[in-house]
């Protein structure tokens, strides 16, 4: 059943719960986080809970819970929903009170569902993604897992509008990563990625990848790259908890490579799904 949690109390997640003054609706005061279940087991945990808390900090907001309090809550919650395979979304805010930018001194609010996992499209699976490259027009501190996702959410939105599964952000002429992934190019058999600074999500799964990209023997430079050198890529593919390692094979209608899903991402999907 799909589950949710309010600051203490276990909710149905569509029960109207969050009160009109709270932070997170209200500002977009808050962080988040999205962990996949695979069988029952959280995946990479340890590594999402410390990217939580360096969100939570970097915004000045205390959770007032520890990580090992948080762990048992989402162990709780996936336990009681019955789902072996499940996304777990928990959101932390600034808590409730009357409206006003200033911080407010009152505890934080910490909301989770769970859910049944969202897989990509069979379709798209197999025969690869189409991404549209915009203008990144975030913040400057992507880094942070914001709640605040609206220049990510209209990216997506003309990215879908125009036939393309993902926006692929572009700042200053580099390629930063996807609306809600990161983005790799492979090139004479060297995996490129944008390097982890203020202008991407750390993501966890560009972790895994790098993990594994060792293991396999496959070099990877984390370098900068523009988009003329990712249509001149053998292959590109997007990471995310969600979508896990997604090739890419065209980019604003033009073909990546041979428009084929690249050996590489294959590889690397295999190996994923060994770990998983
Ligand atoms: C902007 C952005 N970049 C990258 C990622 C991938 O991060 P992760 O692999 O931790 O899911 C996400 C995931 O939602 C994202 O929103």
């Amino acid at each position: 059943m799909a589950i949710g949690y309010l600051n203490g109390k276990i909710i149905s997640s569509n029960d109207p719960v969050l009160p009109i003054d709270e932070r997170g609706h209200q500002f977009g005061d808050g962080v988040y986080e999205v962990i996949r279940v695979y069988n029952g087991r959280a995946f990479m945990m340890a590594e999402h809970m410390d990217r939580f808390f360096k969100s939570a900090e970097a915004i000045k907001l205390n959770l007032g819970k520890s990580s090992g309090e948080i762990l048992e809550i989402v162990h709780d919650l996936i336990e009681r929903s019955g789902f072996r395979d499940c996304d777990v979304y928990m959101q932390a805010t600034r808590g409730i009170a009357p409206r006003n930018h200033l911080f407010p001194n009152v505890p934080a609010s910490i909301s989770m569902t769970v859910k049944p996992s969202k897989y990509v499209d069979e379709e798209i699976r197999s025969n690869g993604a189409k991404v549209k490259l915009l203008p990144d027009e975030r913040w400057q501190n992507c880094w942070i897992k914001s709640l605040n996702l609206l220049p990510n959410i209209l990216a997506k939105q003309e990215a879908f509008e125009a036939g393309a599964l993902e926006a692929v952000l572009i700042r200053e002429g580099y390629i930063t990563e996807g609306s809600s992934s990161n983005f790799f190019i492979v090139k004479n058999g060297e995996i490129w990625t944008a390097p982890a600074t203020n202008h991407i999500l750390h993501g966890i799964t560009r972790i895994a990848v790098k993990e594994m990209a060792s293991e396999l023997g496959i070099p990877l430079r984390e370098q900068a790259f523009t988009p003329d050198e990712m249509f001149a890529a053998d292959e590109a593919f997007i990471t995310s908890t969600t979508q896990e390692i997604l090739p890419v094979v065209e980019a604003d209608g033009q073909k990546i490579g041979d428009g084929k899903p690249g050996k590489v991402a294959l590889k690397l999907y295999e190996r994923f799904l060994e770990k998983i």
